[in-house]
């Protein structure tokens, strides 16, 4: 066989050289259908010794899966190989559902049955309610959201055993369906209203905005421009490949934790500023920059190193092009505020003319800083009439999906294994121990600020 043929049929691999010891160790590489390949390093510290080091996992891929692929410097997204723009133009949230959870788009018959088992799940057990009374009105509702869904485990215990797959596939219905009601709950709990149940003959989307501002008093119309706006948010937000909540769904689903208080850990970590808590940052950014004229000073204030300011709304760890999901959510922004004659909204003003002197701006074009899914996503959510601090609950209502169906794809990888990466050790090496009172007493600032 000519050495070519050779090379061809032998598995492409690379090779780590030590050049101390003259060893060399083979690593094999292993290519999915799209996207980069991966150095297959799973027997690097049986092999060297050694670990490989990579914090924040900019260059790790922590599992294999078929969900969704995207490629940051295209600026694509495809889930189960569909566009997001062609999902966003011919699916509604609940086919969106259907296929990351089976993997293909449904029939109609399928989307009919799908929508009524989803439907059947929306409405919460009654006790719950009390549940709710044990937060302060003035909670935020990301906190009562976490408390609420780690609490499932305690009430739908007859869907938490994921060795079985009928358990696993009711966990996933009922936490899609159940997660819009949590979210709306939260916010009649805090203006001190009563909770409003969902209801069949309604939408996923018109469910959200009915059970969130509806009233007993008064007749409620669902807004049919607003609810495709929902829906186009939720399929915007649905899933994003191993993101920072994603991952940790899929670490704590690694240790066998339930679905409920994995999905509860998954919304914690949703909630910083730096992932989904930007969409309510970016909107305090903008009440913060005040004006088109101040805009300049804060671009310069991202820029500045000794600043912790960044614009929020701004910049990803893999897009490094424009955001697919953004150029969508500005077209329905500009819709919704259309439609709620609010066309003149001076936040929409100042963050157009933002993304326009951002985008010229050297630093940014460097350093491949573009718009993001929540940099416009506020202003669509503000618009409607959603408080700020309701805006991550909503992320979290939308992503549910995802965390559900990467979840439900980790528990069926046959390589499954609990997740516990290692470390680069740097603290003390070993120390006689001294017993109490021949130890020295620090300064209060030692104690409190010492790097050690
Ligand atoms: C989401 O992962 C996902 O898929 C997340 C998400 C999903 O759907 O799950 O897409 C949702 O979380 C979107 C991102 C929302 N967060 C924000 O909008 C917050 C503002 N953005 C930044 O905090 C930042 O861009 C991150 C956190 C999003 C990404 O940070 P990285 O990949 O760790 O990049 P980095 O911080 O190393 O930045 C690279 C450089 C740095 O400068 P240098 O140190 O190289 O000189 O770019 C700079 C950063 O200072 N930079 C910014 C900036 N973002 C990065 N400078 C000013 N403003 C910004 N927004």
């Amino acid at each position: 066989m000519s050495d070519y043929e050779d090379k061809k049929n032998k598995a492409k691999s690379y090779t780590l050289f030590n050049n101390e010891s003259g060893q060399s160790f083979e690593i094999p590489v292993l290519k999915g259908t799209d996207g980069p390949e991966v150095l297959d390093i799973r027997s690097l510290y049986k092999d060297t010794g050694m670990f490989a080091y990579d914090p924040g996992y900019t260059s790790t891929a922590s599992c294999s899966s078929s969900i969704t692929y995207i490629d940051g410097h295209k600026g694509i997204l495809r889930h189960r190989g569909y566009n997001i723009k062609d999902l966003t133009t011919h699916s509604d949230f609940i086919e969106v559902c259907y296929l990351l959870l089976h993997g293909d788009l449904p029939s109609i018959i399928d989307k009919q049955k799908f929508e009524k088992v989803i439907n059947n799940h929306k409405m919460l057990h009654e006790q719950l309610v009390n549940f709710y009374r044990g937060f302060r009105r003035d909670a935020h509702p990301m906190a009562i959201m976490v408390g609420v869904v780690g609490a499932l485990s305690a009430f739908y215990n007859d869907s938490t055993d994921f060795a079985n797959i009928n358990q696993r596939m009711i966990a996933c219905h009922r936490l899609i369906a159940k997660i819009a009601t949590i979210g709306s709950m939260a916010y009649k709990y805090s203006l001190g209203q009563p909770f409003v149940y969902p209801k069949d003959n309604l939408s996923y989307s018109e469910n959200l905005l009915y059970m969130t501002f509806s009233v007993p008093t008064k007749e409620y119309k669902v807004n049919p421009v607003i609810a495709e706006a929902m829906d186009k948010f939720f399929i915007l937000h649905a899933d994003h490949e191993q993101n920072a909540s994603t991952s940790t769904v899929r670490l704590a689903g690694s240790s066998g934790a339930n679905p409920f208080a994995c999905i509860a850990a998954g919304i914690a970590s949703l909630w910083g500023p730096a992932h989904g808590g930007a969409n309510e940052a970016v909107i305090l950014m903008l009440q913060e920059i005040g004006s088109v004229e101040n805009i300049p000073n804060f671009i310069k204030k991202s820029k500045d190193k000794n600043d912790p300011f960044r614009l929020m709304g701004f910049g990803h760890r893999v897009y490094k092009n424009y955001d697919p999901r953004a150029e969508v959510m500005k077209v329905t922004a500009h819709k919704v505020l259309k439609e709620l004659e609010k066309s003149e909204d001076p936040l929409l003003k100042i963050a157009l003319a933002l993304e326009k002197l951002a985008l010229k701006d050297e630093y940014f074009i460097e350093k491949k800083l573009y718009p993001n899914v929540d940099f416009y996503s506020g202003i669509i959510l503000k618009a409607i009439g959603f408080p700020t601090s309701m805006f991550t609950v909503l992320f979290a209502i939308g992503r549910t999906v995802g965390w559900t169906a990467q979840w439900k794809e980790m528990i069926e990888d046959p390589v499954n294994k609990i997740g516990r990466p290692r470390q680069l050790y740097n603290g003390s090496n070993s120390r006689n121990y001294e017993i109490i009172n021949k130890r020295e007493t620090k300064s209060i600032f030692q104690w409190l600020w010492s790097k050690k």
